[in-house]
């Protein structure tokens, strides 16, 4: 009988989530599994929103933003009775296998539904890059392709204006983000959980900068950082010299088309997580160390967040 292995997407979308499905779907049919698609995460197995999968379901969505799948927040799955009946109704399929697409609290769940006897492959999906187990996550380089060149965008404008743009984007208490785009955009300031000048060096600098005659200031700032950015505009306003404004990118960040190293990550993840589960090897998260292909148990990866950013902070404080 075929080995019935199934996928999701959960948590916030991400740029190259369609080419992992792709990647799960295509290399399960290599392998004479038998292939289904979940819709809408967690609360798809609850709500039994299971669909078989054949080669053509993932036809035409490499270059897709979104997913196909959709995806969902299911804090319910919190409730152990919810996860063992989601563990049913997979086993009601013959489904013995879910591989799941998302990022670190999508990992929980699989983790939950792994105690209920499913087996389960995780694949690190999210803009955020905040996944254990995984250098990268698949995402992240196209938001943050997409956050450089509104920061590009911006620079323009404010250098009309003589103005401070303050740019928020996402990361949901990583500072990956706002670290990278800062470096990549060359900005005066950068404030992330990992790297949070207080407000007085923030208004300090921003009035050195412009003492030197800048035309403009840019300031990346990750979300979830203060109670309320407005205040700090204000400062910014009254103490620096430069006018301010607030860019939030927002969801903006989500969207697009995902980049080429996004895709390819995906196909590398996506194979990788199947031939696993050819090997009789379950229960673990796929990812990236060292540029090799890598897994590590689901019950590890799903304990901490990703911390190696030393390297890069070193970068940015050389280049202030
Ligand atoms: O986890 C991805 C992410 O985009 C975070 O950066 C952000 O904090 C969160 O999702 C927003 O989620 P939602 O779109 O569900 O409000």
């Amino acid at each position: 009988m075929a080995v019935k292995v199934a996928v999701l997407t959960s948590g916030g979308d991400a740029l190259g989530m369609n080419a992992a499905i792709r990647a799960v779907i295509r290399s399960g049919l290599a392998y004479g599994f038998q292939m289904f698609a979940i819709f809408e995460g967690f609360r798809g197995i609850f709500e039994n929103k299971i669909v078989s999968a054949d080669r053509t379901f993932v036809s035409e969505i490499i270059m897709r933003g979104g997913t196909i799948l959709k995806t969902a927040r299911f804090p319910e799955f919190h409730d152990n009775d919810v996860v063992s009946k989601a563990a049913d109704n997979l086993r009601f399929y013959g489904i013995t296998h879910l591989i799941v697409i998302g990022g670190d609290g999508s990992y929980r769940g699989a983790f939950a539904l792994s105690k209920h006897g499913i087996k389960i492959i995780g694949i690190p999906a999210t803009i955020d890059n905040d996944v254990m187990g995984t250098e990268q996550t698949i995402g992240f380089d196209t938001a943050l392709n997409t956050i450089t060149e509104a920061v590009d965008k911006l620079r323009d404008t404010s250098s009309s204006h003589h103005r401070c743009s303050i740019i928020e984007v996402m990361g949901n208490r990583c500072g990956d983000l706002a670290l990278y785009s800062g470096t990549a955009c060359g900005v005066d300031l950068i404030i992330s959980p990992e790297y949070r000048p207080s407000e007085e060096e923030i208004i300090e600098t921003l009035k050195n900068i412009n003492l030197n005659r800048a035309r403009h200031a840019l300031v990346i700032v990750s979300e979830k950082q203060y109670e309320n950015l407005d205040d700090l505009r204000k400062r910014i306003v009254t103490e620096t010299g430069f006018d301010a404004k607030i860019e939030v990118l927002g969801r903006l960040q989500r969207g697009g088309s995902p980049s080429a190293s996004d895709r390819v990550l995906a196909g590398r993840l996506g194979v990788y997580a199947v031939d696993l589960i050819a090997n009789g090897i379950d229960n673990v998260c796929v990812g990236v160390i060292n540029g090799r292909l890598s897994h590590q148990p689901i019950a590890e990866v799903t304990k901490t967040t990703n911390p190696n950013l030393d390297e890069l902070l070193n970068v940015i404080d050389k280049l202030k």
